[in-house]
């Protein structure tokens, strides 16, 4: 028998998507209790849209989507404050001028106080390697700086889950490396969408997306043999 999903639990029940007319995503059934999940599979075999669906980016066509118990369409405020959401090109969620302030603009509906802000930016900037930095051009950063600033603007409100959809895609070898490391180590939930197979080797479950459905999902290593076997 299958245990009952926990309360922090992602439930995705059966779920179809299309778009503009064409099914992307078909009935895909899962429950996600692991802490870090790789969501892997060719180009456009539907990871992005699995992806959205879990912070109401994008909207069922049938089926139910449940995030810690929240629907993340009929809850959207809750769920975007759950759920935080990193996308491949960092440059798409700079906001503000400086690096210190695209942080804070992070926490301006926090209600916490100026002081608190601050102290909170600094301290997730120099986690991070990126204090030195604080008041330059945000715009001005490497591509794997630019990369660790919109991991700070989505940690500093501490969501209970990160989505990051191939969040290494962009960067070099260190900078691969370093954001690997600094998401493998989080203590919030971890769902990485990735076409780089040593990250989702290192996750502690994945997903196989095969043409708009999930063929697998178990241990990492099986399912990037099958991919890389039967797929590739
Ligand atoms: N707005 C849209 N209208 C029609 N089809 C779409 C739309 N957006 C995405 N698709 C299609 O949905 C399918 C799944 O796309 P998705 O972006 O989820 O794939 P993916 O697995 O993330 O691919 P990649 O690895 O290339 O990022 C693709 O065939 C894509 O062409
Ligand atoms: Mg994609």
């Amino acid at each position: 028998m299958t245990p009952a999903a926990t309360p922090s639990a992602i439930v995705v029940d059966a779920v179809s998507v299309e778009r503009n007319g064409v099914r992307v995503l078909e009935s895909v059934t899962t429950t996600i209790d692991a802490h870090r999940v790789a969501v892997i599979g060719a180009n456009g075999s539907g990871k992005s849209t699995f992806a959205r669906l879990l912070n109401g980016l994008i909207v069922p066509s049938s089926g139910s989507v449940r995030v810690a118990g929240l629907d993340p369409v009929r809850q959207a405020r809750k769920v975007r404050e759950l759920v935080a959401f990193l996308f491949t090109n960092p440059e798409s969620q700079i906001i503000m001028p400086t690096v210190a302030e695209d942080v804070a603009f992070s926490l301006r509906a926090s209600g916490l106080p100026r002081e608190e802000v601050s102290r909170r930016v600094i301290g997730i900037l120099r986690h991070y390697g990126l204090d030195d930095l604080a008041d330059r051009p945000a715009h001005e950063l490497s591509g794997g700086q630019k990369q660790l600033l919109a991991l700070c603007s989505g940690l500093v409100r501490e969501p209970g889950i990160l989505v990051a959809d191939e969040p290494t895609t962009l960067l070099d070898a260190a900078n691969t490396r370093r954001v690997s490391d600094a998401l493998i180590a989080l203590p919030q939930r971890l769902i990485v969408v990735t076409h780089d197979l040593a990250l989702a080797a290192r996750c502690d479950t994945a997903l196989l997306f095969d043409r708009g459905r999930l063929i697998a999902q178990g241990d990492p290593g099986e399912l990037i043999a099958r991919y890389e076997r039967e797929l590739c």
